[in-house]
């Protein structure tokens, strides 16, 4: 019983002293890629943890993955606000009041407040679905940048992570990873094909950025 309690006491001592990392990720669609980071959290035991989901949709698979599995969630849009500057005023209060260190874009289809970027400045990163510098910048998001893949009559396309700075899809890249393209490929095949490799790239570089911040 003595040996018990002693445990106890061990496990929380542990708990009060883990100085997690604290991510919010944004998204705006299905959440495939934050399904997959919050898997690899845990079965890689990295020293992370999910605090927050920020989505512009109420309603979407990332937000009803975040209720179910009790991550706090902030809805946010700008017709919200009044203007621009008090929607992104509210961003970042928010996200000082979850105490976030690190964000993750994975399909947020809206631009970050150059605010909030500046913010958090070497420790904010995007998912995107292509190989980096090709197929990015405004417009180029989701199935269209597959779409333009394919017009290009490119055979090997890939996804890229990296920092978010204040202009589309031109931070530094942290890690990118190829796939090819087939002849009988749709925008649809090849979007699915992507996101699959997505979903190991994106733990990947989350891991690869915690090591850097040690
Ligand atoms: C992903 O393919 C991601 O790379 C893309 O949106 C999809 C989101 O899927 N992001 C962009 O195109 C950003 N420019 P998910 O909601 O299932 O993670």
């Amino acid at each position: 019983m003595k040996q018990q309690h002693g445990e106890k006491k061990c496990k929380l001592m542990t708990i009060m002293t883990t100085n997690k990392t604290r991510i919010a990720v944004f998204c705006s669609g299905g959440g495939s890629n934050f399904k997959a980071l919050f898997q690899a959290i845990t079965a890689r035991q990295l020293s992370a943890e999910i605090v927050l989901c920020v989505s512009n949709r109420s309603q979407c698979g990332a937000m009803e993955f975040a209720h179910e599995n009790n991550i706090a969630t902030f809805h946010i849009t700008e017709k919200q606000f009044a203007s621009f500057d008090d929607f992104a005023a509210a961003m970042l209060q928010e996200l000082k009041k979850n105490q976030v260190n690190i964000i993750l874009l994975a399909g947020y289809m809206r631009k970050v407040p150059d605010v909030v970027v500046a913010a958090f400045s070497d420790k904010m990163l995007n998912i995107h679905p292509a190989l980096l510098p090709k197929f990015g910048g405004e417009g180029m998001y989701g199935i269209h940048v597959h779409t333009a893949v394919l017009a290009a009559g490119e055979t090997e396309t890939g996804a890229t992570v990296h920092f978010v700075n204040e202009e589309y899809d031109k931070g530094a890249l942290l890690l990118q990873r190829s796939v090819p393209v087939l002849s009988n490929d749709t925008p649809e095949t090849l979007a699915a094909r992507v996101l699959e490799c997505e979903h190991a790239l994106y733990p990947d570089a989350l891991e690869k950025l915690l090591t850097r911040q040690k």
